[in-house]
């Protein structure tokens, strides 16, 4: 998106900006709104105002507010930026190329009908192996023990407890292995012992005895060679461990019938509850412990379902149905085997349909009262959502309650480009379809991270790291750079003891990879709205003391970064509202933009309620509303269904997209 038009009213209680801006097709008339529900851009009959409102059929028409004020920051000391060599020619890696484009989806197989979806190319990507344990290895031997104990503590005194008689261990797929294992030490006394990771089915059983047995029947899938690993605690000093692991090495038995043909199982499918009238969709999958696809079968299909093969993965049967009357539909689902069709196994899916009416939300929705501010307040979308039963609630809920939305997982490196020259973008295209359809803007999350990265760039070379950062920052820019607003694009730098996290860009560049990203950044998307993504900075940590020289650093390099994205996972008992406010305002001193990009309030049960959830939400939104440079809000998710933080409930809408308390309080405060 770019910003083709400013003039900013400095009176801190309008706060707005008023823009004009181009979307990707064409320039948009604009009549600058200072105040209203107006968001600048008068793009009457545009197809992307939303239509009316499918959640609350009576809400009228709304629009976000202004766009965000967006400015560089001052430079005290304005040094001549480094200005980076070309891009090379050929790149470093592929590029991406007509056969990466995705296409249109011409079958039944989403839960979206209001805006049009398309698909990635018909290409099974196989996770890359990591590289694994080699014959070598095996032949080796026994690998020793690894021996832990807390700073400071002297093992010279203790002799580390250990295992008797363990070795490696060799066996055919199919045929029951059982280890004893007898941790001994010498120092007398009798250490504990725990498996660090069992492999599926395997058991490790007490006999009471001071002894326990490994028990695994290793299959198909097994084999090759696969570590185990049990640590050994010593019995005076819980601290001081011995980890030892086996290498088991799992053979093709001559006689393959001599390995069990265990029954397939229909994986099970989360509970959902979904909207009556809208397209409800169930991609169905069966496993089988002896590592082969089973087929699917929908044994009573609801009314009017359409059942088709997932076009990628046959393993998948794509359900799709209406339901037009409230209540539970219960569809039996069975799996066959794929060597014995008289193998089978079966499993009955229930889905919850609610009629519309019970999800109207009472009071103004919540972008139409941050419009009317100029203030953005969105959400991170998950990724295909277009896929999930409840997609089309999800879709319309979020599409028509917010005015921003980040992409969670679609724009991360392992997804769009899994393999050298291999790109998928269908999902980040599609959340762009989305933000069109209900006139958001986008927030691009993350160019540069150390999580989420494709083997192929954990294992190049450092020496070319340099030029793969760059290349994936522009290819994002490049494609996206039109209709995203705000890029992260670094996301986490900082090292939670403070001092820079030792990514492997950090080693590859040293902390210039920071400045370098955001320069090509720049290069690439000139208008986007860059920002540096971080957690656990919002109140005064050890990062934060990393923080705020980082930042005068790259001011002083004069390196091209408009605002920080503050994170804000935190908890229902969160107290430290004085430094979230210290912390903003220290950013906001230095120029730079304060973006809340990733907040969710987690609820431990017993400790805090949702009562006290509600009260985090609405005191960071009123640090964010107090604070005139904090240009946007945004919740990780938005319904605890997708949230990565589930099982404590952070968000602002329950599973089954009811409002909670927080929702309220958010509500309440952007209405005064
Ligand atoms: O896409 C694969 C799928 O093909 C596979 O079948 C499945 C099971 O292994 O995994 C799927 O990938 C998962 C991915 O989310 C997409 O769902 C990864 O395993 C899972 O680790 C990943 O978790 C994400 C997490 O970042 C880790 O990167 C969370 O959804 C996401 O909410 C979380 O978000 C991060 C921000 O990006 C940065 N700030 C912290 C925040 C929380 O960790």
């Amino acid at each position: 998106m770019h910003l083709v038009g400013v003039s900013i009213s400095t009176m801190p209680q309008l706060r707005t900006l008023v823009l004009c801006l181009s979307m990707t097709t064409a320039l948009t008339a604009c009549s600058g709104s200072s105040s209203g529900g107006g968001d600048g851009v008068t793009n009457a009959g545009d197809s992307n105002q939303p239509t009316t409102d499918p959640v609350n059929p009576d809400a009228p028409d709304v629009n976000p507010g202004d766009e965000p004020t967006a400015g560089p920051p001052v430079n005290p000391n304005p040094e001549p930026p480094a200005a980076l060599a070309p891009l090379p020619n050929p790149a470093t890696s592929e590029s991406p190329g007509f056969d990466d484009e995705p296409s249109n989806i011409n079958r039944p197989v989403t839960a979206i009908t209001r805006y049009f979806l398309v698909e990635n190319p018909a290409r099974r990507i196989e996770p890359q192996p990591t590289l694994g344990i080699t014959e070598t290895d095996f032949a080796t031997g026994m690998p020793p023990a690894v021996i832990t104990a807390e700073n400071g503590f002297d093992t010279s005194t203790n002799s580390a407890p250990y295992f008797d008689g363990l070795t490696n261990q060799e066996i055919d797929a199919g045929q029951v292995l059982n280890v004893l294992y007898k941790p001994v030490d010498d120092d007398g006394g009798l250490p504990g012992m725990f498996p660090n990771e069992l492999p599926e089915s395997a058991t490790f059983t007490d006999n009471f005895d001071g002894t326990k047995t490994f028990s695994w029947m290793p299959l198909q899938g097994d084999i090759g060679i696969t570590p185990f690993t049990v640590t050994a605690v010593d019995g005076d000093v819980p601290s001081y461990r011995a980890e030892q692991t086996i290498l088991i090495k799992v053979n093709a038995p001559a006689d393959p019938s001599t390995i069990p043909n265990f029954p397939p199982v229909v994986n099970e499918v989360r509970e959902h509850t979904v909207r009556v009238g809208d397209p409800v969709l169930l991609e169905l999958k069966g496993s089988d412990r002896n590592s082969t696809y089973p087929s699917v079968e929908v044994l009573t299909p609801p009314p009017g379902a359409t059942v088709l093969p997932h076009y990628i993965f046959e393993e998948i049967t794509v359900l799709r149905f209406i339901p037009e009357t409230p209540g539970v539909i219960n569809i039996d689902v069975l799996a066959r085997d794929a060597d014995d069709p008289n193998l089978t196994g079966t499993r009955t899916i229930s889905v919850t349909a609610e009629p519309k009416e019970a999800f109207a939300l009472p009071g103004e929705r919540l972008r139409a009262l941050a419009g009317e501010r100029g203030f953005r307040l969105g959400f991170a979308a998950v990724q295909e959502f277009y896929y999930r039963p409840d997609g089309a609630l999800y879709s319309d809920l979020a599409g028509l309650e917010f005015n921003i939305v980040s992409a969670e997982n679609s724009m991360k490196w392992d997804y769009i480009n899994p393999e050298p020259g291999t790109f998928r973008w269908a999902d980040a295209d599609n959340l762009i379809a989305f933000a069109k359809h209900y006139n958001h803007i986008v927030h691009g999350h993350p160019m540069i991270w150390h999580r989420q990265l494709p083997i192929w760039i954990r294992e190049a070379p450092e020496a070319s790291l340099e030029m793969h950062m760059r290349e994936f920052i522009d290819r994002l820019a490049v494609r996206y750079g039109d209709d995203v607003a705000i890029w992260d694009v670094i996301n986490e730098p900082i090292a939670d003891e403070g001092g820079f996290r030792r990514s492997i860009w950090y080693n590859a560049m040293g902390e210039d990879y920071i400045d370098i990203a955001f320069r090509q950044a720049r290069d690439s998307d000139p208008d986007g709205i860059l920002l540096l993504n971080e957690y656990d900075i919002a109140w005064d940590t050890p990062k934060t003391e990393t923080l705020f020289p980082l930042l005068d650093s790259l001011l002083l390099k004069s390196t091209p970064i408009d605002g920080v994205g503050f994170q804000l996972h935190i908890d229902a008992n969160f107290d430290k509202f004085d430094e979230v406010e210290a912390n903003f305002q220290k950013v906001a001193d230095l120029g730079l933009d304060i973006y809340v990009t990733e907040l969710d309030v987690a609820i431990t049960a017993g400790v805090a309620t949702e009562e006290d959830q509600a009260t985090v939400y609405a005191r960071i939104l009123d640090i964010c509303l107090n604070q005139p440079r904090c240009k946007a809000l945004q919740i990780w998710g938005f319904t605890d269904q997708y949230s990565w933080r589930r099982d404590q409930n952070p968000l602002v809408f329950d599973s089954a997209y009811k409002p909670k308390p927080a929702y309220f309080a958010l509500q309440e405060r952007l209405a005064q």
